[in-house]
């Protein structure tokens, strides 16, 4: 086919893909209800430009948090408001996180705000998206970025809803659940949708990843991983690579850290060297792949915990956050994972 054929032919289907999003999918509208009145619903405001400035359910936040953003043009979008938390040139820490969380919280719990934007530097955003997906228990929007103009129009569609926390990559436009947002160094993930300019084109109907659904044990049995507020905010759990240390180094380390990430090779297996484990601390095996990586429970040390499909960088966030609620016993980590 001759691409100007092509051309036309993609420019129809967009055509048909332009009615309102709230139309095609099953989901009712997101109603956002204050002491039990609807304060707003998708029916009376199609999109988040759809009502009157500062009318209620009508703004988003943009929160920065690192990244080139250029803010002295800003005024381009409507009914966003901007906070600068920090400017981070490496990858947020847990205790970064956190502090994102509080702010994040309050906008969330406003009804006069249809959701978030969350704008990081580009290494925090596989920890930020997967934290945010655990941590915020919301239907609203939110978004997390390098660069608010590919954000923006995706929180503005209103398809955004329902989905739990997403990301946005900048560079292709794919459009993933915190759950599955590509691990670090190119790495694959799940994409849900595809942001072409400001157009967005939703794969699928919105639904939340199972790990962190309403009947997951993340949020029925740890339901107090919600919180802003932890106890304490700065667990450590390291990632070390698989043959690095020894199981003395670990047993000697268990006083001084919250868990440990063993970062194992693709396609690891019963083959696998490793022995670590500990039975007072939380070790987990995650994988280190170009694709979706596994690691199964019969892959690893008795003892230890198997991450499945979470990457290392999630397993270190999972447990970190497991950490800061409190929550360190192997065995009630282990719950955690897929
Ligand atoms: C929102 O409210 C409408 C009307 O009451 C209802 O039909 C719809 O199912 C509700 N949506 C959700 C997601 O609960
Ligand atoms: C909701 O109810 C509480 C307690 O009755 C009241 O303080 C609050 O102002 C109400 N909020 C709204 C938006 O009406
Ligand atoms: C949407 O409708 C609700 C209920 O009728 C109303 O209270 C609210 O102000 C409306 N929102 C907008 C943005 O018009
Ligand atoms: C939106 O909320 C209003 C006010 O509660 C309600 O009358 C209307 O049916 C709702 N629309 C939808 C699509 O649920
Ligand atoms: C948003 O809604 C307003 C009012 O309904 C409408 O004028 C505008 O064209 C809509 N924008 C988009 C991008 O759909
Ligand atoms: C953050 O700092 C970098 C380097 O100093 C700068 O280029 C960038 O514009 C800053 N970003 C914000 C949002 O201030
Ligand atoms: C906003 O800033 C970007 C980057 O500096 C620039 O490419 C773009 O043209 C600006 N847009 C407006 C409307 O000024
Ligand atoms: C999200 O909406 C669903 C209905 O579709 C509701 O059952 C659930 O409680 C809502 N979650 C939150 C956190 O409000
Ligand atoms: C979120 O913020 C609200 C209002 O500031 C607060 O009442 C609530 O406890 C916070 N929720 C969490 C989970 O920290
Ligand atoms: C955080 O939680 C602790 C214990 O539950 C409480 O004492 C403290 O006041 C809370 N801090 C804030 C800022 O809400
Ligand atoms: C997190 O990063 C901040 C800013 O760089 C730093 O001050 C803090 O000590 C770090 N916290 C931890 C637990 O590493
Ligand atoms: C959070 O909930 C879990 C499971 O119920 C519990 O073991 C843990 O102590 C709680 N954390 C805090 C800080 O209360």
């Amino acid at each position: 086919m001759k691409l100007s054929i092509v051309a036309a032919v993609m420019a129809a289907c967009s055509t048909v893909l332009s009615s309102p999003v709230y139309e095609k999918f099953r989901h009712g509208p997101l109603n956002v209800t204050t002491n039990g009145t609807t304060v707003w619903n998708r029916s009376n405001h199609s999109n988040v430009s759809g009502g009157a400035a500062g009318a209620i359910g009508t703004k988003l936040k943009v929160f920065i948090t690192g990244g080139s953003v250029p803010l002295s043009n800003t005024s381009q979008f409507p009914n966003v408001e901007w906070q600068t938390l920090f400017n981070a040139s490496s990858a947020l820490n847990i205790t970064q996180l956190y502090n994102v969380a509080s702010s994040v919280n309050q906008t969330l719990q406003d009804d006069t705000f249809s959701g978030v934007v969350i704008v990081a530097n580009k290494p925090s955003i596989e920890a930020l998206g997967f934290f945010s997906a655990v941590v915020f228990d919301t239907n609203k929007t939110v978004v997390v970025t390098e660069d608010p103009a590919s954000g923006i129009p995706v929180a503005k569609d209103f398809g955004s809803q329902f989905r739990g926390a997403l990301t946005v990559d900048k560079k292709s436009g794919l459009i993933y659940s915190g759950v599955f947002a590509p691990a670090e160094r190119g790495a694959a993930g799940v994409p849900v949708g595809l942001l072409h300019e400001t157009q967005v084109n939703w794969f699928m109907e919105p639904s939340l990843p199972l790990l962190i659904d309403t009947t997951s044990p993340i949020r029925v049995t740890y339901s107090n991983f919600t919180t802003t507020n932890v106890s304490n905010n700065s667990p450590v759990v390291p990632i070390i690579f698989d043959g690095n240390f020894s199981q003395s180094i670990v047993n000697r380390l268990a006083g001084s850290i919250n868990g440990l990430v063993v970062a194992v090779p693709d396609f690891v297996s019963n083959s696998s060297t490793s022995t670590l484990s500990s039975t007072q601390l939380p070790v987990v095996f995650a994988g280190v792949s170009s694709g979706i990586p596994f690691v199964a429970g019969d892959d690893v040390p008795s003892d230890a915990i198997a991450a499945g499909y979470l990457s290392p960088i999630k397993s270190q966030v999972l447990v970190s956050i497991a950490a800061a609620n409190n929550v360190s016993s192997p065995a009630s980590v282990d719950q955690l994972f897929p």
